[in-house]
């Protein structure tokens, strides 16, 4: 079993690495892929770059060209609900895309022919990173992640995509990484600490919290590679 860790930022893969024995890297497709082995597993890290677009992309190529049989996602996110604080984890059950648009044709909002709003995430995988909050006595959140290409930094925003999707998070990349995971098969999760709220100081929270709420997100991933191999 060949492991995938995305994040979006050098930030959200640097805890990982650090914590590597050995690390192969390879230059492909304007991208950095690090293969590793961790407590004797195989994982191919990479950081995609912000968005949709460079997110998809590097989940493709984790697969089909590194071969990885399951993807995860570790990284930061901006908060909905009001139950999360910064630094807090989250689970996606299922992912949509906020900024997906064509209700001009009678169709819901995040919704293509063909698409589907929201895509689910892995149950087992999910199960897992249940099994290991509780084992570190950590709360973790379970709820819809809204993605789009666009850092919401405003009230109304964030309201019209908590009542549109029933979402419980923001972020940029998660819907993306489960079209791709979803068209190919491949299971997948997605996990984000919290950056900030989404709200006129987001820009400010982001770059004060990125790199611990990033910590977070990675220590606890590296532990669910623990338990998927068990
Ligand atoms: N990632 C972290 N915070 C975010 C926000 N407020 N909007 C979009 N993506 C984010």
């Amino acid at each position: 079993m060949k492991i995938a860790i995305i994040g979006a930022m050098r930030e959200e893969i640097d805890p990982l690495l650090s914590k590597m024995d050995s690390v192969i890297e390879t230059q492909y497709a304007n991208n950095i892929y690090y293969e590793a082995i961790y407590n004797g597993k195989k994982l191919v890290i990479a950081y995609s770059k912000i968005g949709k677009v460079f997110s998809a992309l590097t989940a493709t190529i984790l697969i089909e060209k590194f071969g990885c049989q399951m993807v995860l996602f570790s990284g930061v996110a901006g908060a909905i609900s009001s139950e999360l604080k910064i630094g807090d984890l989250i689970i996606a059950d299922g992912l949509c895309q906020h900024d997906l648009d064509i209700t001009a044709f009678g169709h819901p909002y995040g919704y293509v022919p063909e698409g589907e709003v929201c895509i689910p995430t892995d149950t087992k995988l999910r199960e897992i990173a249940k099994k290991v909050a509780s084992n570190k006595g950590i709360a973790l959140k379970e709820g819809i992640i809204a993605t789009g290409d666009q850092f919401v930094a405003c009230s109304d925003k964030k309201s019209w995509v908590a009542e549109t999707f029933k979402a419980s998070a923001l972020e940029m990349e998660g819907a993306s990484v489960a079209v791709v995971c979803n068209a190919l098969g491949i299971p997948f999760f997605i996990l984000r600490a919290i950056s900030d709220t989404a709200n006129d100081e987001a820009g400010m929270d982001f770059d004060t919290f990125l790199e611990s709420s990033a910590k977070i997100s990675a220590d606890f991933i590296l532990d669910m590679v623990d338990e998927i191999y068990a």
